[in-house]
């Protein structure tokens, strides 16, 4: 197991369409080395270059020492078929990035706090995936996801003030949220 990948918590339940064919070839071959990924952690565009970096890894062709070699026997890769599937699984359930034409206040200096945490691992997200009162404990998640993936928090500080704004990126959000729940 690679460690401080992904971080743990999603569970292979929480998949989106669980008995689709997308779903099952992402639990058979995505979970070979780190912990299973949420397919809403990055978008449609980012998502096939993510995996066809992950399948040479599978083939046993990364550029890997002797260690990590031995550590890969017995991992097994997806045909070129599957590897299309689990691409195609993964940009129907990938998250929608934040369209900055309608939030123009995100490249404002009242979204730096967001913009510069928010970012770093993934796109930033449209806020209107969660309620106003959703959205604290996803970002709380993502404050123990940063601490989990060893990510500096703030790895681009604002001079002066390097701390994750967790209260500002709180009501940034909140300003856009989806009005009701799901
Ligand atoms: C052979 C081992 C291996 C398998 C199997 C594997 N990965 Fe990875 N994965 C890695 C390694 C090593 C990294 C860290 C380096 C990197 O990001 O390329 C990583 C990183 C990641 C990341 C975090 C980096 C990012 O760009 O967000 C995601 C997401 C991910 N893998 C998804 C997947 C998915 C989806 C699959 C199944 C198609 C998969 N992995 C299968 C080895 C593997
Ligand atoms: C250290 C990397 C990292 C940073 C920085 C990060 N995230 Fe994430 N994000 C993840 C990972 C890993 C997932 C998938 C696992 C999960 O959902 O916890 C994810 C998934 C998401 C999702 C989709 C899942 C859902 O519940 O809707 C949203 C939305 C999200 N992040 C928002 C944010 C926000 C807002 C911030 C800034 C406070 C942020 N992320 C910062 C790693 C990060």
């Amino acid at each position: 197991m690679l460690e401080r990948i992904i971080p743990p918590g999603f569970e292979p339940g929480m998949l989106p369409e669980p008995a689709s064919r997308g779903a099952q070839l992402t639990l058979h071959y995505c979970v070979q080395c780190h912990n299973l990924a949420n397919p809403a952690m990055h978008d449609a565009r980012r998502w096939p270059s993510v995996v066809r970096r992950m399948v040479p890894r599978m083939q046993g062709k990364g550029n890997m020492g002797k260690l990590m070699a031995e550590m890969m026997a017995g991992v097994q890769a997806p045909s070129a078929e599957e590897t299309k599937a689990i691409v195609a699984y993964h940009v129907k359930h990938g998250q929608k990035p934040i369209d900055p034409a309608r939030i123009p206040e995100v490249n404002a200096p009242s979204g730096d706090s967001f913009r510069l945490a928010c970012g770093q691992c993934h796109v930033l997200p449209d806020p209107r995936r969660h309620t106003a009162r959703e959205w604290p404990a996803v970002v709380a998640r993502m404050q123990k996801n940063m601490e989990w993936m060893n990510q500096v928090v703030g790895s681009k500080p604002i001079p002066g003030e390097p701390q994750l704004r967790i209260e500002d990126i709180n009501a940034f959000l909140a300003r856009y949220a989806r009005k009701q729940g799901p």
